[in-house]
């Protein structure tokens, strides 16, 4: 667990809970068109505990993340978001900032993730992470988008 002062408010990166469930759900259906059911929630939480977190901002669960290692190098970021009213105030840094850090001290060398081709916004908060491009993934997303694979070296 770690805790940042941003403009007075105390935010917390931690584990996310059982109960902080619901509040990950309510800022799915917020900013994705295609959320993952509660069920596939509920079994990233038991299986990944560590590499499911949130942004706690005095109490109130205003984002979260989730990310996995594959093949014991590999860092996926499944999902991130940040609910809408606290967009733009570094909780979506603070929270990749976090799983990267969690990541190299487990030896990822590499972290990965999928971006929606259209969501330009997304992909410039990752290259600001020092992301890189690394190619197009036609139809990825059930409704035929194509994704932007998108990778970051760890020393
Ligand atoms: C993408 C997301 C997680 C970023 O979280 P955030 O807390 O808003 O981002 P930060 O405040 O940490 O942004 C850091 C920098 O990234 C860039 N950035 C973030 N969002 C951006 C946007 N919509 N458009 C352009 N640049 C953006 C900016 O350079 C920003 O710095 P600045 O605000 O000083 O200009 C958040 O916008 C979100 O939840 N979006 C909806 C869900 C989503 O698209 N998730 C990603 C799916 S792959």
């Amino acid at each position: 667990m770690r805790d940042f002062v941003v403009a007075q408010q105390v935010i917390t990166i931690r584990e996310v809970k059982a109960e902080d469930l619901k509040s990950v759900m309510s800022i799915q259906y917020k900013c994705f068109k295609d959320p993952y059911p509660l069920s596939l929630i509920r079994r990233l939480h038991i299986m990944h505990p560590d590499g499911f977190i949130v942004a706690d901002v005095g109490g109130i669960v205003a984002g979260y993340l989730i990310g996995v290692i594959r093949w014991s190098n590999i860092g996926h970021v499944l999902a991130i978001a940040v609910e809408p009213a606290f967009q733009r105030q570094r909780l979506g840094t603070l929270l990749m900032n976090y799983i990267i850090d969690l990541f190299r001290k487990k030896g990822v060398k590499l972290v990965r993730l999928e971006v929606r081709k259209s969501n330009l916004g997304a992909q410039q908060f990752y290259k600001k992470l020092g992301f890189l491009e690394r190619g197009e993934m036609p139809f990825y997303y059930e409704d035929g988008e194509s994704a932007i694979a998108m990778e970051l070296p760890l020393e």
